[in-house]
């Protein structure tokens, strides 16, 4: 469900105009839809992950296929509100159109993405954002100086974990929830 709150609607409003028709990289020019958010807004906690896959692509929402569905599981198990999702990049790299097979984006897409993504986190205002996977982990630096305030936390990638073993898999879900379940009390906490 998407939540916003009435000074976070102008705020995106203000956003969805801005880059509703971005043409920043060549991506824009194969993609079915923007990929922009999903969630609540403004958000506590916001989740980035690499780029939207065919799912997000034809849906418009991040993470809402497989590598959504384990994701989403995390943050349902540990009762997680007030979280948005988005990406690195808004729209799906593609290997080639023939084949409409995903790649990752590369060094100049993410680049030429990140105002977008940079104004995106001053919409949602999140004191904790997770750099999903090695893509997202790569703007680092890049988030910190634009929000220095903002706690960065490096989690793996769900279409990694869905890669690994059962019982790794169980493992890296059970500290990914007690991480959320940490950051979540001492919000709680704090307000
Ligand atoms: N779907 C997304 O929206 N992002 C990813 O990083 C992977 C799948």
């Amino acid at each position: 469900m998407q939540r916003v709150t009435p000074t976070a609607r102008k705020k995106l409003y203000q956003f969805y105009n801005k880059w509703k028709a971005c043409t920043s990289c060549n991506l824009h020019e194969n993609k079915r839809n923007y990929v922009f958010w999903r969630g609540e807004l403004p958000c506590r906690f916001l989740f980035i992950g690499e780029a939207p896959g065919e799912v997000e692509d034809l849906r418009g929402y991040p993470f809402v296929g497989p590598s959504g569905d384990y994701l989403q599981s995390i943050i349902d198990e540990a009762e997680l509100r007030e979280y948005a999702i988005t990406n690195v990049v808004c729209c799906c790299p593609l290997k080639d159109l023939m084949s409409r097979k995903i790649r990752q984006p590369d060094k100049t897409e993410i680049e030429a993405c990140s105002d977008r993504l940079i104004h995106f986190i001053q919409v949602s205002q999140p004191n904790h954002i997770f750099l999903v996977g090695k893509v997202a982990q790569s703007t680092r630096k890049t988030l910190h100086k634009s929000n220095p305030e903002v706690r960065l936390h490096d989690w793996h990638h769900p279409a990694y974990l869905l890669r690994q073993s059962d019982e790794k898999r169980e493992v890296e879900f059970s500290k990914m929830v007690a991480h959320l379940e940490y950051l979540k009390q001492m919000e709680e906490e704090n307000y």
